[in-house]
């Protein structure tokens, strides 16, 4: 049996990673903002010292170590928090709990992102995400809002992720000390966090033309379950510093011969 840390996971994708982990006879540590009986750490991500308690608490849990992280805590708002959540928290939860990772079995790491990582961005708060300055990402995400143009910053903040993924993945601290580490790209997936979209007909109908997924159709959290698990399984190897896009066919729709 592995341990597993997984954010995120009193909701959605990363509660059916919980749930699915431990019906494998996995540890599975949960950590989310809300209260449930999936998550054992109660820690806010959008802030530094929520993140560094999650650092704090892991260890503590897990032993100075730990086999696996997910980091899918993740807010669907078009509003700086999304930054600072999905973006900072992520980045701080993958790099925080590098250390237990390298103290861990055949350790390995993923962050959820999102196919919207790959469609338009705001260039300032992506390089502010990634030259790890909070204050002028937040800055330049309330600029966007205030600009009409608040669905960037979620855009940003995972574009920013996955570049950060792809960037770290292949230094010494990851590839070198055999710690794998990748994104997944979901497309749209029934969720608390997706319902405002689907519930209105009228957004509903621009989902469906933003998102054309026509594999299936929209997921349920439960079918990405199994490959978050193998990524971060011992049997993946050498998948590594990949995105890899979960999404009905909607990226190859949308990029076709760009990918
Ligand atoms: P959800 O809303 O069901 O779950 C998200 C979880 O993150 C919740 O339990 C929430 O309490 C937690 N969370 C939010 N803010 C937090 C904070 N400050 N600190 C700690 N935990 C916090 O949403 P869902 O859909 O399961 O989202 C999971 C991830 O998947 C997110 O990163 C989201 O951006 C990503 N995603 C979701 C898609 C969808 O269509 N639902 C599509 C692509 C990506």
């Amino acid at each position: 049996a592995r341990t597993y840390l997984v954010t995120g996971a009193a909701s959605g994708i990363g509660r059916a990673v919980a749930r699915r982990l431990t019906a494998r006879g996995h540890r599975v540590i949960g950590a989310d903002i809300k209260e449930s009986e999936d998550s054992a750490i109660r820690a806010d991500l959008s802030t530094v010292e929520g993140r560094a308690q999650l650092v704090e608490e892991a260890a503590e849990l897990g032993g100075g170590r730990l086999d696996a992280v997910v980091a899918c805590a993740g807010v669907g708002l078009f509003d700086p928090v999304a930054v600072s959540v999905n973006g900072f928290g992520a980045i701080a939860t993958l790099a925080g709990l590098r250390p237990l990772l390298a103290a861990g079995r055949d350790p390995r790491a993923l962050a959820v992102a999102s196919l919207a990582a790959v469609h338009e961005t705001d260039p300032a708060i992506v390089a502010a995400v990634l030259a790890g300055d909070e204050e002028a990402a937040v800055a330049a995400a309330r600029a966007a809002v205030e600009r009409g143009e608040g669905r960037l910053v979620y855009a940003s903040a995972k574009r920013a992720l996955v570049r950060w993924v792809r960037r770290a993945a292949v230094t010494d601290a990851w590839a070198g000390a055999g710690i794998p580490l990748n994104a997944i790209a979901p497309g749209i997936v029934r969720t608390p966090l997706s319902r405002p979209l689907l519930e209105d007909p009228e957004l509903h109908a621009l989902t469906d033309a933003s998102v054309p997924m026509p594999l299936h159709g929209y997921a349920d959290p439960e079918q990405l379950a199994p490959l978050v698990d193998h990524l971060t399984s011992p049997e993946n190897t050498h998948v590594t510093g990949q995105v890899v896009f979960i999404d009905g066919g909607a990226d190859a729709v949308l990029r076709g011969d760009e990918g």
